[in-house]
């Protein structure tokens, strides 16, 4: 298993080039499955999750091709309509086949994901809304069967609550239903308009996609499509904190600036300068000492959850006291135990943290729980006094492209070990 060393110090400079978003991809990828036609997605980040959602993909019937990037994906047929707990237990996303399965094939088998790093994370939204549509739903044996012999018809669904994957899930499952769907209380991320985008390049019908309500009138059948999949909002954020927490002068290019507004606010907040030197990159400096400043997650345009952690990081380093509320996991303070281990002043309390600041922070072994807790811990090694080695770096893989490389171009000090 790969690790992690980093030693403290290096002021980040210069400039980042930020990858394909992965959570706006791996929909993409499971869309492809809608059509006999080939889909070709280009800026597809070079992550671990997207190899198993293409070794899904490919199990259930596509063939795929990749160069660089550029990813096209071909299913003339659904060979089995399947989701296996071994694949599913390592990649929840990998529920986002249900929807285009039931559409397109009348049935899905689709393991159940068992228990998560940072909550119970369900998936009973998809399954409520896939029997709005007339699914029927069965589960046995850990695995979820949905069938629907006569196709799919238009309902409304009005979800619970916002669940991003369940919105996404339950538009590609729409989109070849009869008649008109309108989901309500939806999710508004970037993601999902980026799903709307490919969908309608691929002859679907989604209106309303960015805000809560999205109405898709059915099609009977969808064509192959080329598709830019958007800069990744929380790759292109962990590096704005990289800039903020190292006290650097940091450009992060290739990203969309608009995707990032709750961030920018806070980091502004806390005495960092951002602007914006062309449409899509944004340059970070922090010319006097950080302050303290509290966060709660939400859904966007709310603080997003995916950089609580990397936010954690950077208040150990801010003065004052900064009260950091999660509000969309109920477990996802995993990293707050091992960034006291590296010195970190942390309190935690249900779904709150409290951290005061600043903390000088010394090099420690520690390990990564989950994708965005592993960002954080790079983030704390970046400050740390000493040599900061991070075990179990593939949770890392799973979302970030190169993560260290790219770090290290800008100046840190950062290798990987095998
Ligand atoms: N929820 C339910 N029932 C459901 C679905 C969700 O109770 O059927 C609950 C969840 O347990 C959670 C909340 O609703 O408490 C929100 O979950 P959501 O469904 O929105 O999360 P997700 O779709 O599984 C996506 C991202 C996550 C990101 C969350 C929240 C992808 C592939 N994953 O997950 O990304 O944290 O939205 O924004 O898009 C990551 O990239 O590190 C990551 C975890």
């Amino acid at each position: 298993m790969d690790k992690f060393v980093i030693k403290g110090g290096p002021a980040l400079q210069g400039e980042i080039l930020t990858s394909g978003s992965k959570n706006a991809a791996l929909p993409a990828l499971a869309a492809a499955l809608l059509t006999d036609e080939p889909v070709t997605l280009r800026r597809v980040p070079r992550v671990r999750d997207i190899r198993t959602m293409q070794r899904l993909l490919v199990d259930i019937g596509s063939k795929a091709a990749a160069k660089g990037e550029t990813l096209t994906l071909h299913t003339p047929a659904i060979v089995s309509p399947e989701a296996p707990y071994e694949l599913v237990k390592t990649m929840r996303a990998s529920a986002l086949v249900l929807g285009p399965l039931v559409a397109r094939a009348r049935s899905a088998r689709v393991s159940l994901p068992g228990g998560c790093a940072i909550g119970a994370r369900p998936i009973n939204l998809h399954l409520t809304g896939l029997e709005q549509l007339g699914a029927a739903i069965r589960q046995e044996h850990g695995y979820i069967e949905a069938h629907a012999p006569e196709g799919l018809r238009g309902a409304t669904v009005h979800f619970d609550r916002i669940t991003v994957t369940g919105t996404e899930d339950l538009m590609m499952a729409a989109v070849l239903a009869r008649g008109e769907t309108e989901l309500r209380n939806a999710a508004r991320e970037p993601e999902v308009v980026d799903l709307a985008e490919l969908l309608n390049k691929m002859g679907a019908r989604v209106e309303g996609a960015g805000t809560s309500t999205i109405r898709m009138q059915g099609v009977e059948k969808l064509h192959g499509a080329e598709h830019t999949i958007i800069p990744d909002r929380i790759e292109a954020g962990t590096f704005l904190v990289a800039g903020a927490i190292t006290r650097g002068d940091l450009t992060v290019t290739g990203c969309n600036p608009e995707h990032l507004g709750a961030l920018i606010a806070k980091l502004m907040q806390t005495g960092a300068e951002i602007t914006r030197p062309d449409p899509t990159a944004l340059r970070i400096r922090v010319p006097r000492p950080l302050r303290s400043v509290d966060v709660t997650t939400e859904e966007y345009p709310g603080f997003a959850t995916d950089l609580q952690a990397q936010y954690m990081a950077l208040m150990t380093q801010a003065e004052g006291i900064a009260l950091i509320v999660e509000t969309i996991f109920e477990n996802r303070f995993m990293h707050a135990l091992e960034l006291a281990r590296m010195g970190a002043n942390i309190r935690l309390d249900g779904r709150q943290a409290i951290v005061a600041g600043p903390r000088t922070l010394t090099g420690a072994g520690v390990i990564a729980s989950d994708l965005r807790a592993s960002a954080s811990l790079v983030l704390a090694g970046l400050v740390a006094k000493g040599e900061t080695v991070i075990d179990r770096v593939y949770h890392i893989d799973r979302g970030y492209e190169k993560i260290e490389e790219k770090l290290a171009a800008a100046g840190a000090q950062i290798r990987r070990v095998e």
